[in-house]
Formats: C-alpha cells, sequence, structure tokens
C-alpha cells in the first residue's frame, strides 16, 4: 500500500503518508503554553502512528487572542521541546508546529486590515516567522509550517483582495507573492537547508472576486522556487464573507467561504481533491516534485490509496477524520480497517472553536477530552439472540428507524445507506436506537442496516437490513402543467 509506505522529505523520514493537518484545539491556556492535556492530544497521534503531525496554528508575535499556542519568545521553547519529545519517544512519526501571524480583531466586528501595516510592521512579521522557525528547530521539531492560509496575515498577502499598492501591490501576482518571499528566505536564513520548512495555503479562496485554481498553481510554482519542502492545500476559511455575531470577535469559517475549508457532511467525499491534483500536476510539469498534501473529507482508506496511486496527491491530509480516531493508520496497518471510528463531518468540534471551547469529537464518549484508547479486554458489542429488531417506516416524509440495543459498551450506531442498487455507505452516526432520514427521495428505494460500535471502535454484525420504497409524490400536482415560467 502506497499509503503506509515511508516519504522523505529534507531528511525528514515519514513512516507513511497520513498527516494530521493543523488543528486548533483551544486546550491551551490564553497564556499559550504547552500543558499536560496539549501533550497528550498529540500524542495520541503518534501512538496512532500518523506519518506527519502537524500542531495547531502556533502565534509567533504576542497578540491578544482566545487559547492559542505560542513561540513568541524562548519561553514557550521548553513546552514544545516536551511536546516534541513525547511525541519521538512514542513513535516514528514526525511533528512540526504551524506557525501563524494574524491581525487584530475586535468584538466590534472591526479587523486591521493589511494596508494598515507600515513596512518597519511588514520587516518585524519578517523577523518573527524567522525567529519562530529557528525556536521550532532549536525545541526538536523535525521541520516547522508557514500558516500561509485562510483569514491570517500571509494569506491576506496572497489575496486577490490584498489592498496594497505599493512593493506589495495587491494587483499583482508578483506583488502579492512578495512578502512571502521574504519570510520564505529570512525563515530558511535562520533555521538552514537542512530544516523542512512546509507551507499551508488556499488552493481556492471561495469568496466573491478571491483567487482560485489557476493562481495557487503559479503560487505553488513560486513556492517551490522558493524552496518550500512541502505544500498543504486548503480553501477558504476567509473574513470576507465571515458572519458577525454581536460581542465576538469574527470568526473566518462562519461563511461560504468556512463552510467550503470545512465542509460539512452535506457535501460529498473528497471535494478538493482535483485542486490538489491540479496544483501537484502543474509543479511537476515544471520540474519541482515537492510533495502535495491533499485535504478534505478523506476518511476512507480507499480513497485515499486512490489519490495517491492516481498520483493526486503525494501525502494525504485527515484532520477531522483522526481527531474522531488517531488510530486510523495503525488500524489499517494491523488489516482492521473496519475499525476505524468514521467522521461524520457534523463539524461540532467547529462550532466549539469557533466558541473558544476544548476542541473535541461528537463521536467520542460524553464528557471526554481526549480520543479513547482502544480496550482489548471483554468482547466488542453484539446484538442479542433475537437480533436487532431493525424496523423502519415512512412518516411525513422521512424514514424513521428504530432498532434494539445491543450488548456490551456502547458509544454510537453507524447507519449505512444503499440507495437502490449502489453501495451502502455510512450516512450518520447517532447516539441513540433511533434516526430519521430526512434527505430520501420519492421513487427510489432505499435499504438500510445498523452497526453498533463501542469507544474502541469495534464494531457488532451489521443489524438485519430493512428496504423502504419511497413513494413518487405526484408530480403533476406539484408543477401543474399551466405552470409559467417569467
Ligand atoms: C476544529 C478545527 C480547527 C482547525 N484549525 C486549523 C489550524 O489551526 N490551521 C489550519 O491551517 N487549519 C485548521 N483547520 C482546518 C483543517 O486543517 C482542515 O483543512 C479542514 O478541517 C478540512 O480537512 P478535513 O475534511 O480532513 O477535516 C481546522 C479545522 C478544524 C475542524
Amino acid at each position: 500500500m502506497k499509503l503506509l509506505s515511508p516519504l522523505r522529505i529534507n531528511g525528514m523520514t515519514l513512516p507513511n503518508r497520513a498527516v494530521v493537518p493543523a488543528m486548533v484545539t483551544r486546550l491551551s491556556g490564553e497564556d499559550g503554553y504547552v500543558n499536560a492535556a496539549v501533550i497528550e492530544r498529540y500524542l495520541r497521534y503518534a501512538e496512532g502512528r500518523v506519518g506527519l503531525i502537524v500542531v495547531e496554528a502556533t502565534a509567533i508575535h504576542g497578540n491578544k487572542s482566545g487559547p492559542l499556542l505560542r513561540l513568541s519568545d524562548a519561553s514557550f521553547v521548553p513546552g514544545h521541546r516536551e511536546l516534541a519529545r513525547r511525541v519521538h519517544d512514542a513513535s516514528d512519526s514526525k511533528i512540526v508546529p504551524q506557525i501563524i501571524h494574524f491581525l487584530k480583531v475586535a468584538r466590534s466586528g472591526w479587523r486591521q486590515r493589511i494596508d494598515s501595516l507600515s513596512s518597519a510592521d511588514i520587516d518585524l512579521i519578517v523577523d518573527q516567522f524567522a525567529a519562530a522557525a529557528a525556536r521550532a528547530r532549536e525545541a526538536g521539531y523535525d521541520g516547522v509550517e508557514l500558516h500561509s492560509a485562510h483569514a491570517y496575515t500571509l494569506s491576506s498577502f496572497l489575496s486577490r483582495h490584498n489592498p496594497r499598492r505599493d512593493a506589495y501591490d495587491g494587483r499583482t501576482l508578483e506583488g502579492r507573492l512578495r512578502l512571502f518571499g521574504r519570510v520564505m528566505a529570512a525563515v530558511r536564513r535562520r533555521v538552514g537547508a537542512d530544516f523542512p520548512v512546509g507551507v499551508r495555503f488556499l488552493a481556492e479562496e471561495a469568496i466573491k472576486d478571491g483567487y482560485a485554481l489557476p493562481d495557487a498553481e503559479r503560487i505553488a510554482l513560486r513556492m517551490a522556487q522558493l524552496g518550500v519542502d512541502y505544500i498543504s492545500l486548503s480553501v477558504g476559511g476567509k473574513f470576507e464573507d465571515a458572519i458577525h455575531k454581536p460581542g465576538q470577535p469574527l470568526y473566518p469559517y462562519t461563511g461560504y467561504s468556512g463552510d467550503r475549508c470545512m465542509p460539512g457532511d452535506w457535501y460529498p467525499a473528497l471535494p478538493h481533491a482535483e485542486h490538489a491534483a491540479a496544483v501537484k500536476r502543474y509543479i511537476n510539469g515544471k520540474g519541482y516534485q515537492v510533495p502535495v498534501i491533499s485535504v478534505g473529507k478523506i476518511s476512507d482508506p480507499a480513497d485515499a490509496e486512490r489519490l495517491l496511486a492516481e498520483g493526486k496527491a503525494d501525502l494525504i491530509g485527515m484532520a477531522r477524520q483522526l481527531l474522531s480516531d488517531p488510530d486510523w493508520v495503525r488500524k489499517l496497518a494491523e488489516g482492521r480497517s473496519d475499525a476505524i471510528i468514521r467522521c461524520i463531518y457534523c463539524n461540532v468540534c467547529k462550532q466549539l472553536d469557533e466558541n473558544f471551547k476544548l476542541v473535541t469529537c461528537f463521536l467520542w464518549p460524553k464528557g471526554t477530552v481526549q480520543a479513547p484508547r482502544e480496550d482489548a479486554s471483554g468482547a466488542g458489542p453484539d446484538w442479542d439472540a433475537d437480533g436487532a429488531g431493525l424496523a423502519g417506516e415512512i412518516r411525513d416524509g422521512r424514514v424513521r428507524l428504530t432498532w434494539c440495543k445491543p450488548r456490551g459498551e456502547i458509544a454510537g450506531y453507524d447507519i449505512h445507506r444503499a440507495e437502490e442498487d449502489g453501495e451502502a455507505l455510512v450516512v450518520e452516526a447517532v447516539k441513540s436506537t433511533k434516526f430519521t432520514d430526512r434527505l430520501a427521495l420519492g421513487g427510489l428505494r432505499y435499504s438500510y442496516y445498523v452497526r453498533a460500535y463501542d469507544s474502541s471502535g469495534r464494531h457488532s454484525p451489521p443489524s438485519n437490513r430493512v428496504t423502504i420504497d419511497m413513494p413518487l409524490p405526484d408530480l403533476s400536482a406539484i408543477a401543474p402543467a399551466e405552470s409559467s415560467h417569467a
């Protein structure tokens, strides 16, 4: 399996192709120091044998924010050193922090924009990136990732909305790339040629008049020319379309671009795979082999393997999937992908982040702060001798399913649904013994079954199947023949 094969990135050898991209945890206090809970979160990914662990956005400066890790001065280094050491002791996973510069935001909805920055302010940002990258090396990290995505400073310079009219002129691609070029050069000078420096930026801004794939391909080319060691792509997450909640600072994932950044359950799987494929094709065509990380609703090992086999990505980024089950790689390597707890993209984690609350997963047992560890003792859940008793009925145009609670400790139930003769896919995970399907379309036949799972990811056998023929409504009553299309 290509997924489980190593990849060398500038002296750093990843044991496999799975990456957990940066995900804010809100586990640090407002002081920004690494604490035991932060270490525990990243240790779980190492125990799960994730190839590359990217530590959540970590500030390079002292600007106020909610709970957020920092590397803005030397006092933060010992905590990060402990984090890197614990991860290295636990596995051959590699770990890099994502370093970020952001501008000020206020509860009134006001936000500082990049045209307010003087040339001295910009010089300071360049120095702060270089100093934080040097601290990352000093702390024993395997590399560093420059956050040039979403609503933050470097991304705002790359944006088609960049309002500057000086050397960083937003009207030209060269002007938009200038700050990143300066930051990359300064970082490289400080950390040396042999320290991996990755970048995260947007394949598409996903806002009105924002840039799209053609610019992203060329931005990637310049980043490759500047010597970045890997490219991690994201989409959206901008302030321009953020929805302001009174009394709260703007959160850049509340608008449409936020939906695109963390696509919810109503999006198809792999919505951004073709973006990564196009960027990779473009830079490879220009002679650069910089590895590209594809991200966005990837959770099925077969999908991940296909992306690699088809040359559409070099590395597979999974944020929410690895949050829900950090043992994804280990279970796959042990031939137990059936025991993976599959993310349902309900975005409870996103809502917690938005409200500055500890980021946890809806699928974890209630009240827990970290993903549960596998417990090999005892048997997994199983149905009683009478079976699951799955029953379905149509009420008010919805399919309602009910079933019996199986034996054993239960963390939840996966609902599998097949449409007509199609493959049965997990469409939802629930915690109680009932489910309502609001998306069944009249005129189609659906079949359902349920599997219970415990907090170790052990699944029960499938329940009995139920098949429901959704009646076709009277279409002539819905759309009378004489209706006009004025
Ligand atoms: C709770 C949460 C926090 C996130 N924090 C960051 C972050 O600090 N830096 C970043 O570049 N992306 C961040 N992201 C975006 C993810 O890295 C990822 O791009 C996105 O969730 C889509 O990938 P997925 O479908 O595999 O979850 C965050 C996402 C979530 C859900």
